[in-house]
């Protein structure tokens, strides 16, 4: 089976609080993996140490067979790591559009004619649009982003990675703060794009994570207690009581 993205014995404390603590994981080649864990678990900050936000204080990532340990963000990012943060990070003031091809590293790779607008420029609209209608937002290109619903501005989120042709997804808590239609939109753009992109998803919505994951890892206190398939996770006793319940 193919790793697409591979940590191996991960570790970063806050002074005396381990919140990574010796963490091994792996991403296969078209699956949604997803990673649940209580609040305060240290899902976020493993994001951060995979997408390069955060450095490790031990352990390694492997991304597509290459060693990323030491590269920045920024050269992760252009490696084809892909991600999304728990919180909206949007410009309120451009339209969809304008946000699409004017985020950084979106199409073109940042190589614009710095004499030229890209807002005029036909092959970077035509190509923005598609991301946008993959993100389910066809039809809205030209709303500001300001007068988007909240669901909307994760949308927006999710066709700005995709814009910049990612080879694998890190989503972190793609539904947060969404109502149920807005879950059901975005789990269905998600199970569209399944296959296509390897996805490492943190999400708390279990059914969400029940209908798109492939396999699922547990994240108790910085550990990975328990890596499984969905029906390995809803069977295992130790997720039940750590995690998901005794009902
Ligand atoms: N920069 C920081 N300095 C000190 N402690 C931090 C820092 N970032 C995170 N923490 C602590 O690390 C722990 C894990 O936080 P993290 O945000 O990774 O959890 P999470 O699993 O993403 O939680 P949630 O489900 O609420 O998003 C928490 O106890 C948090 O307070
Ligand atoms: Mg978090």
């Amino acid at each position: 089976m193919t790793e697409v993205l591979s940590l191996r014995h991960l570790r970063k404390s806050f002074g005396a609080l381990k919140v990574t603590d010796d963490v091994t994981l792996e991403v296969r080649a078209g699956e949604i993996h997803a990673l649940i864990g209580p609040n305060g678990a240290g899902k976020s900050t493993l994001i951060a140490q995979i997408c390069g936000e955060l450095p490790s204080d031990a352990g390694t990532v492997h991304f597509q067979d290459r060693d990323i340990t030491p590269l920045s963000a920024f050269k992760r990012a252009r490696l084809g790591l892909g991600r999304s943060f728990q919180t909206t990070q949007l410009c309120l003031e451009f339209t969809v559009l304008e946000h699409v091809i004017l985020s950084p590293d979106c199409m073109g790779g940042g190589s614009f004619n710095l004499f030229a607008n890209p807002r005029n420029d036909a092959g970077l609209r035509d190509e923005a649009l598609h991301w946008i209608g993959k993100a389910g937002l066809g039809g809205r290109e030209n709303r500001q982003v300001a007068n988007l619903a909240h669901g909307e501005r994760r949308q927006l989120e999710l066709a700005v990675a995709l814009a910049r042709k990612p080879h694998v997804l890190v989503l972190d808590e793609p539904m947060a703060g969404m109502g149920a239609e807005e879950s059901t939109r975005m789990v269905t753009l998600l199970q569209e794009l399944k296959g296509q992109y390897p996805m490492l998803l943190v999400e708390h919505d279990m059914d969400a994570v029940f209908t798109l994951a492939d396999r699922v890892s547990v994240l108790v206190y910085g550990r990975v207690i328990f890596t499984g398939t969905v029906d390995q996770v809803r069977q295992d006793a130790e997720v039940r009581s750590a995690y998901l319940g005794d009902d």
